[in-house]
């Protein structure tokens, strides 16, 4: 298997896509309330516009999602997630030398203060989350940082710069630590994918694993006004600095209803445990009115293209095991099954979590590495769209309809 069939296969899910793509309107969003005044709610700020940007289009309807005018069907074929974070924050793709200064600079940040390995040792893994971990670690970042508190957009967009860099090498000590191994040593000769892979396995990948990694970086690397993205602008919205606000990030980031499905599909998958038990898992998921993680989407009514281009690497990365195998197949029947239900009628189709998942389970990640992961590519996103929000700044503050009583009369504490 090659680095070139897995590009194959992301050409084949771009061409699929658009036979697919089909003209439905964007759904309606809205509740009217009077309160005093007549307003709209939308539970969740569901279609609720916060700003203006050009850094990323997602079309719910069409399945669309877009860099800065790039479709992610291109950037993940034909991309590396070096040049994908040039676009997002830079907002061009680099010629060679703007590539190589790029280059030059994540390699220069990769290693991370010696204290933070220290805070990070100090962490109890039974009880710690490594999403907790990874917050913690950017907290002492920011502590140990002397020109944190200065946010110009040049510096912040400098420690954006950093953050990107040291949020795999981060990762990769966590994941290291978790296993009772020691943080390594950032290799300068690998790409930033196969460095982190190197830095949470201690093993080089090889071409095709290299690839696939960096798929999966360029395809998290942004999307949208999503929960932990607006959590980021939100903190830096108040002139906090921007470690603090990639803190806030990272911990939204963390749910099951965000980046914390992919760890819970790969348990879903593993519980149900043969294709002969899908039927009766769903069912069981439904009467109990539960969500089956992994699938919706606030956004797409449409088939997610990162699942487009995720599903057929995870077939690929199937056939390395007879593990991997049925833990696939029982992803392709689950899909099956859930799609059967609820996908014409509500719209509800796999999303980015539901292979992701099977894929770094497949290289050898452990499960509750997978969310980590996706930090460590939607660090790109989440400074991008800070530092753009940050040169023409408001607060962020929205309010709320209060349904609450307005008169009580107060009574003294000895009369209730
Ligand atoms: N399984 C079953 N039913 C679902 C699912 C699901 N995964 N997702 C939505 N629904 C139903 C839901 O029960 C509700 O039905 P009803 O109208 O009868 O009450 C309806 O669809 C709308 O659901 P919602 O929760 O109001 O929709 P939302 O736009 O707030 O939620 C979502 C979007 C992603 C939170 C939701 O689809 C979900 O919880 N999915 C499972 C978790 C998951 O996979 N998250 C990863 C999201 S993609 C990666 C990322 O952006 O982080």
């Amino acid at each position: 298997m090659s680095a070139k069939e897995v590009n194959e296969l992301i050409r084949q899910a771009a061409e699929k896509a658009m036979r697919e793509t089909d003209s439905e309107p964007e759904p309606g969003l809205t509740e009217e309330i009077n309160w005093p005044i007549k307003v709209e709610l939308h539970r969740g700020l569901a279609g609720a516009i916060s700003n203006t940007t050009q850094i990323g289009y997602v079309n719910g309807a069409k399945g669309w999602l877009i860099y800065r005018g790039f479709n992610c069907f291109d950037l993940a074929e034909k991309s590396s997630y070096e040049e994908t974070c040039h676009l997002l924050l830079h907002g061009r793709l680099p010629s060679s030398s703007e590539l190589s200064i790029f280059n030059e600079q994540l390699k220069k940040y990769r290693r991370v203060p010696q204290p933070v390995l220290d805070v990070l040792r100090m962490i109890p893994t039974e009880s710690s989350h490594p999403m907790s971990a990874l917050a913690t670690a950017v907290s002492m970042l920011g502590n140990l940082d002397a020109n944190s508190e200065d946010i110009s957009v040049e510096n912040e967009t400098e420690i954006s710069l950093k953050l990107i860099s040291q949020m795999a090498t981060l990762a990769g000590a966590i994941g290291r630590i978790r296993q009772g191994k020691e943080p390594l040593t950032p290799n300068p000769e690998l790409s930033h994918a196969a460095n982190f892979f190197y830095m949470l396995s201690g093993t080089v990948p090889d071409e095709m694993n290299e690839r696939i990694m960096d798929v999966s970086l360029i395809l998290h690397a942004d999307h949208g006004m999503n929960a932990s993205t607006f959590t980021t602008m939100v903190v830096n919205s108040s002139l906090s600095d921007m470690y603090s606000s990639v803190v806030g990030g990272i911990s939204s980031l963390k749910g099951p209803l965000h980046g914390g499905a992919n760890q819970q599909v790969v348990l879903n998958l593993r519980e149900i445990g043969s294709v002969e038990n899908v039927d009766s898992w769903y069912q069981k998921k439904r009467a109990a009115k539960e969500k089956v993680m992994g699938f919706g989407h606030r956004v797409y009514k449409a088939y997610d293209p990162r699942a487009r281009i995720f599903g057929p690497i995870a077939k690929l990365m199937a056939e390395k095991s007879a593990e991997n195998k049925t833990i696939y197949e029982i992803a392709a029947k689950l899909e099956e099954v859930v799609v059967s239900e609820l996908g014409q009628e509500r719209k509800i189709f796999p999303n980015v979590d539901f292979y992701s998942g099977i894929i770094y389970k497949a290289m050898g990640i452990d499960t509750d590495m997978f969310t980590p992961i996706f930090a460590v590519s939607r660090i790109a996103g989440w400074t991008a769209r800070a530092l753009e929000y940050l040169a023409d700044n408001r607060l962020f503050r929205p309010r709320a309809v209060y349904t609450g009583p307005i008169k009580i009369d107060y009574k003294p504490i000895e009369d209730r």
